[in-house]
């Protein structure tokens, strides 16, 4: 990526002005006399900020929770960086959700180590008839000139005051401009409330860029959307066009957009591991064909920022134009995530068993089940070369809900959108029922059990504590003989490994009683409910493949499972091994699981039995 800097003449005119107004000797001696240059990437060779009200809530979070070891993997990245969202115009001098944006940026002031770069993200996400396609962001102003007015002059002109202040041209501000608007002008300009923003979204964002873009210190990111909105090429190439006809707009057009960011408040996978290949032929068609694809071959987020950025520069954007991906709950690890390609020739099964994704469909947006925290913050992530990647960065702060299970009357204009509703069957998602984590609050409130989920699923996982180089190694290296005689019980140390997959438990204790066993779990609600199933081969033989059955309580049904195939004829249940997962040693484990709906009281299934055998059942 080239690094041109690109308004080095307007810095020096913030210097001249700051210069103008009586400037604090404090701020002379700190040495920082002249405002450094807007350079092409504001992330490389800087930290970023991290915001002390977010760290308090995971530690909350972690002090709440019984379980030791995630409550370790919480304390592990409760000093990420994550963006700080002006979703109102209270959020400016602070509200009840969160203090203000001076206060921000004085402790990005406190936070910042020497002459090293500190990034503060900041979102822009006010306009007058905000989230037009949705309810459960919907803003307090309305779609009308008066909303635009009080847009400009109570929302954006203060944060450009408070952004310009001398005492803070040290810190880069990296602002995401306004989540969702501009994609909803290209995919849903045939509802109603889209029509009636649409000119307020472009004049708002116009007024943004204008105001944001003369402070040498902000960088602009304009917010496009993810692969699974945007990437077709009847919709990427009319949002390019449509970012540059309103960065045209403004007084310094196409350059007063430093970048792009994707992926915000999203959960659409960086990289699709084992589907690299739109066009590659399974059981007779292109695998972007699948269902779950729909013909768009942007897979993930690496497909979708190589293939806009290259549109952009198409459109007159300059070769500098970097991308930002939010990575803050793109994860998707944990036990669903498969670990090899499919071997099914049917295409629909080997799409869905070979993607991490595991949504129930790419529309499903709002606290989706699984998803797990993604890629830590880092600056120019390496081997995406075609992707111009400036930074990943945690916009969405894990932990923040993105809208209300059920209707909450609250006082920002706040909604209920049913596909923050897991009973409810989405036309938007084929007719399947959302996959929403249920009793979910309002949008940005925090939302313990799906914060404690994210951490669960993290991939890359999250470790914790020092990596320890024991010595002696810990596991019994003898290979459990067909007759087990347990007699040496190891000392498995604490302090052994903190083993990502918790798949290989040496726990050779009491000869096991049967072959099998089972821990199930679920998280019901009204009429649906989800099932965990984690098998164990309690034999002392390995298996090549595996199959469990089980019965279902009249009124159960499987809408839709993972890790395993799944079927269902009345009442018993078959859940065969995935291709990838059919090898299950002694004392190995593999965790599956499924969505379902019921009538009346859910109770757990009964007669769990792998490969003909009963299995005890915890
Ligand atoms: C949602 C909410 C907003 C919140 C943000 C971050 O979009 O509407 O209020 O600040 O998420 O969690």
């Amino acid at each position: 990526m080239s690094k041109i800097p690109k308004r080095l003449k307007a810095a020096a005119t913030a210097v001249t002005a700051a210069a103008l107004v009586a400037v604090p000797l404090t701020f002379l001696s700190s040495g920082a006399s002249a405002a450094e240059a807007h350079v092409d990437n504001p992330y490389a060779g800087a930290i970023q900020y991290v915001n002390p009200t977010w760290s308090a809530s995971v530690e909350a979070s972690a002090g709440r929770t019984t379980d030791t070891a995630l409550a370790a993997k919480m304390r592990a990245i409760k000093n990420q960086p994550t963006a700080v969202w002006m979703d109102r115009i209270s959020a400016i001098a602070g509200n009840a959700d969160g203090n203000g944006l001076k206060y921000h940026l004085d402790q990005a002031l406190a936070q910042k180590q020497g002459s090293t770069p500190l990034v503060l993200n900041l979102v822009i996400y006010n306009l007058p008839g905000r989230d037009c396609y949705a309810l459960a962001s919907n803003g307090e102003l309305p779609a009308t000139d008066a909303g635009l007015a009080r847009y400009k002059t109570e929302y954006i002109d203060p944060i450009a005051a408070l952004l310009s202040d001398a005492k803070y041209q040290n810190i880069r501000i990296s602002a995401t401009i306004e989540p969702d608007s501009l994609p909803n002008l290209i995919t849903n300009s045939s509802e109603a409330a889209c029509q009636q923003s649409a000119p307020y979204y472009r004049a708002g964002v116009k007024y943004a860029l204008d105001k944001l873009h003369a402070i040498p210190n902000v960088y602009t990111y304009i917010d496009a959307a993810h692969s699974g909105w945007l990437g077709w090429p009847s919709n990427a190439a009319p949002a390019a066009k449509l970012f540059a006809d309103v960065a045209r707009t403004t007084t310094a057009g196409l350059a007063s957009v430093d970048g792009f960011v994707t992926n915000t408040a999203n959960t659409t996978p960086l990289v699709e591991p084992f589907l690299t290949n739109p066009t590659l032929q399974v059981g007779g068609a292109q695998v972007k064909s699948a269902k779950f694809y729909e013909w768009n071959d942007d897979f993930d987020e690496i497909d979708w920022t190589a293939h806009l950025y290259s549109l952009l520069v198409a459109e007159g954007f300059p070769a500098s134009t970097g991308m930002l991906v939010d990575t803050s709950r793109n994860g998707w690890g944990g036990s669903a995530r498969p670990t090899a390609v499919s071997t099914s020739t049917d295409l629909n099964t080997y799409v869905n068993q070979s993607r991490v994704d595991k949504r129930v469909h790419r529309g499903a947006w709002c606290n989706p089940l699984g998803a797990g925290i993604g890629e830590r913050p880092q600056a120019t992530p390496s081997g995406y070369t075609s992707s111009h990647l400036d930074a990943f960065v945690w916009i969405k702060p894990p932990g923040e809900s993105d809208g209300a299970s059920k209707e909450i009357a609250n006082d920002q204009g706040k909604a209920f959108d049913r596909m923050c509703d897991p009973t409810f069957v989405s036309p938007k998602l084929s007719n399947q029922l959302t996959g929403a984590t249920p009793d979910a609050p309002l949008a940005g409130q925090w939302f313990d059990a799906q914060f404690k989920t994210l951490v669960q699923n993290a991939y890359p996982a999250i470790t914790t504590g020092p990596t320890p180089t024991p010595t002696v190694t810990p596991t019994p290296t003898v290979t459990p003989t067909p007759t087990p005689t347990p007699t040496v019980t190891p000392t498995p140390t604490p302090t052994v490994t903190p083993t990502p997959t918790p798949s290989v438990t040496p726990t050779p204790t009491t000869p096991p009683v049967g072959s099998c066993a089972v821990k199930y779990t679920a998280n019901s609600w009204n009429t649906g409910f989800t099932g965990s199933v984690r098998i164990t081969n309690t034999s002392s033989s390995a298996l090549s493949s595996w199959k469990l059955t089980f019965s279902f309580a009249s009124g159960q049904q499987v809408t839709q499972g993972w890790s395993a195939v799944w079927s269902q004829s009345g009442s018993a249940v078959t859940a065969t091994n995935a291709a990838w997962n059919g090898t299950l040693g002694a004392n190995g484990s593999v965790d599956i699981g499924f969505n379902g709906s019921h009538t009346g009281t859910n109770t757990a299934p009964t007669a769990f039995a792998l490969n003909g055998q009963a299995c005890t059942v915890s």
